[in-house]
């Protein structure tokens, strides 16, 4: 390993407060902050405390007023309606600060909360840009989720105002979106939300009276707003994600450091130059989106690309090639699922050769596990480095990565590569101690934790400390396990709760366990996450019926299925699901999940010693073996 790398690295965890200014200093600050890093209430730590700043400002204003308004700041480009469109910076700001003016006259204004429920469309890059350049905190929830679950993020962030448009669309299918609004509002019992509706020509959605806006006539009457000062510490989002309950984690996002640590990572993670054309091709409903669709690129004066497209299927797995050759990309960011699709339907790679890829520096995966397989056939077809790298919702950016913009380390398959400069990140056993090198363990990273990570949950300071700070005293416990080679290299191996990451989507067994427990007659029930070769895990749920209920087996799973589908969402992607008559456990009760995904994922497992009535495992091999598990999934 080289010193630039390692010096940087040294730099950051020695001196963060010198570090962290430095990278702040490229920022626009309405004031300069008091203090880098505030730890008066250790472990609760701030970034930037007394600072005045704002995001929008930084992300549109900032780049117009130093000349590069005409420079493109977005690329819409969406196979699915058969629509392109380019956004200028200027362009960009005139409408975020003319919709900002339009949520200002409705009384939306500092620390309001607003719910964005939107697809893939520049509009939601507006909402989101308008709501923190007047300092509102927004909070996008994604469009696969069903209305029950954006009824609990409702109900939990209270929102003054909801932006919504008409609908999604899937391939070969319209999401509308206003009747999953209408009964998350219902369900959520707030009473009445004003929302503004976007209408699109695939399908216009009817507007209560009284209480919708049409998006078009709102922006075409209003009046643009300038930026508002925020402290930095101010929120700029919540961000709601899995957790281990049927209620996700409001993750908390700051103004000031959020902003610093983005900027800081286009240059020296992706190595990035303004200008640049930077391509995440996710969902602006996950923090990937969040933070690089939207916030990173513009922030750094790049041009963003917001596909609202597959890999595979819109029309051809050779959509990413024609995305990238069309636009110049520079840098391609995306989950491992997107390019398992694409090797699955061009495993020889043939539909690269039609376009030029030739812009194209690096592609970084994220968001699950990276199989070396996919890693190695991306980095031999693409003929460029491959980057896997980790982070969480929690983290907003990475937290190992291999720092291209840095030093390009060499690629171990499999391996995220390094601790990015500002982590800490250290493999603890069970009494809290670091293990060796190669040994297992729960990831954990040293507190404070580097600008942009989560400062707390959404008005839960407890549930922050007793999810992430409690476990290790001085750490933050990331969930992942893994190791630590004798290189520094980090490996992450699997979650220590029960969060399953099914097509780079995170989502929790257990909230799918509490969908399938209230279902009628069930007596109980188990969901675990078996390995797929397309979308890396999925679920599958076992469930016992109470005795002597009238059970047609077919019509139960078909029941559970569209339970969850109503009550999580498609994205859970639930569809394998078997009954039993008893589940395994200990003798103090306790379901063997661990030994069934074992048996499901087709690896050798030992009958645990504490276990109740070992003929209970050889049932679940035969219904498992009724699904197709273990198999060639
Ligand atoms: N709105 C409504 N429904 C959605 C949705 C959205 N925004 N996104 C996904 N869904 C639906 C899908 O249509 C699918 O529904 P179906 O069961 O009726 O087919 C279901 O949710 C599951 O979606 P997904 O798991 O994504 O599977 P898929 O078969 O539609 O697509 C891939 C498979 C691999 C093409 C797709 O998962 C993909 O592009 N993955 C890339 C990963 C990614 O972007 N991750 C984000 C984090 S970086
Ligand atoms: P999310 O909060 O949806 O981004 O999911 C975060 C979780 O996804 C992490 O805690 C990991 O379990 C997993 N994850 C993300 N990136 C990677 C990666 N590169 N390698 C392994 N697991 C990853």
């Amino acid at each position: 390993m080289s010193e630039d790398y390692r010096s940087v690295y040294r730099f950051s965890v020695e001196q963060p407060v010198e570090f962290w200014a430095a990278a702040a200093s490229e920022l626009a600050w309405s004031k300069p902050w008091d203090e880098v890093l505030d730890a008066s209430h250790a472990p609760m730590y701030r970034w930037f405390t007394g600072g005045k700043i704002n995001t929008c400002y930084n992300a549109l204003d900032r780049h117009v007023e130093a000349g590069n308004g005409e420079r493109t700041a977005l690329i819409y480009d969406s196979p699915v309606t058969d629509t392109k469109a380019r956004y200028s910076y200027a362009q960009l700001l005139d409408e975020v600060s003319r919709f900002a003016g339009a949520l200002a006259e409705r009384g939306v204004s500092r620390g309001s909360r607003v719910i964005i429920y939107m697809p893939m469309i520049p509009q939601t890059v507006v909402a989101m840009l308008a709501c923190a350049r007047i300092g509102a905190i927004h909070s996008v929830v994604f469009g696969g989720f069903a209305s029950d679950e954006l009824a609990t993020r409702i109900r939990d962030c209270k929102p003054a105002m909801i932006l919504s448009a008409s609908c999604g669309i899937e391939p070969g299918r319209v999401v509308e979106y206003k009747p999953l609004l209408d009964a998350a509002i219902d369900g959520a019992g707030l009473g009445e939300i004003p929302c503004i509706v976007f209408q699109r020509p695939q399908c216009e959605a009817p507007l209560i009276d009284g209480r919708d806006e049409d998006w078009a006539a709102v922006a075409d009457a209003a009046q643009p707003v300038p930026c508002v000062a925020l402290d930095a510490t101010d929120p700029l989002y919540i961000l709601y994600t899995s957790g281990t309950t049927g209620e996700p984690k409001g993750v908390v996002r700051d103004n000031g450091g959020h902003a610093v640590a983005l900027n800081w990572s286009m240059r020296n993670i992706y190595g990035i130059k303004p200008a640049d054309v930077f391509w995440a091709a996710s969902d602006v409903g996950w923090v990937v989106g969040h933070s690089y669709i939207v916030y990173a690129p513009l922030i750094y004066g790049c041009t963003t690309v917001l596909y609202e497209g597959k890999p595979v299927g819109t029309p051809d797995a050779g959509a990413f090639w024609r995305v990238v050759s069309e636009y110049g990309v520079n840098c391609l960011f995306t989950a491992p699922t997107a390019f398992r699709a694409i090797r699955r339907d061009d495993p020889a790679g043939e539909l690269l050769h039609g376009y030029d890829l030739s812009s194209l520096r690096t592609l970084f995966l994220a968001g699950e596990r990276c199989d070396p397989g996919t890693l190695e056939w991306a980095q031999s077809n693409l003929g460029i480095p491959v980057i896997d790298h980790w982070w969480q919702t929690e983290t907003g950016w990475p937290v190992a990565a291999n720092c291209v913009g840095i030093e390009l380390l060499p690629v171990k398959p499999g391996s995220p590569t390094c601790a990015v400069p500002g982590y800490r990140v250290a493999v603890l056993d069970e009494s809290g101690e670091p293990v060796a090198a190669g040994e297992t363990g729960n990831i954990v990273i040293g507190l404070p934790l580097p600008p942009g990570t989560l400062p707390t949950l959404w008005q839960k300071d407890d549930r922050y400390r007793s999810s992430y700070l409690e476990r290790y005293p001085g750490y933050y416990l990331t969930g992942d396990s893994g190791y630590c080679d004798s290189d520094g290299y980090l490996w992450i191996m699997s979650r220590i709760d029960d969060i399953i990451n099914v097509a780079g989507h995170r989502l929790s067994t257990g909230q799918m366990e509490e969908v399938l427990a209230s279902f009628p007659n069930v007596a109980e029930c188990a969901v675990i996450g078996v390995e797929d070769s397309l979308k890396g895990q999925l679920p599958l749920g076992l469930v016992v019926m109470q005795s002597g209920a009238d059970v047609d087996e077919e019509e139960i799973r078909a029941g559970l299925v569209r339970r969850v589908r109503e009550v999580i969402g498609p994205v859970a992607a639930f569809k394998l699901v078997t009954i039993v008559d008893r589940l395994p456990k200990t003798r103090s009760g306790k379901v063997l999940r661990g030994t069934m995904k074992k048996i499901a994922d087709g690896q050798q497992f030992k009958i645990p010693a504490t276990i109740d009535d070992p003929a209970s495992l050889a049932e679940i091999e035969r219904a498992l073996a009724g699904l197709g598990y273990p198999g060639d999934n």
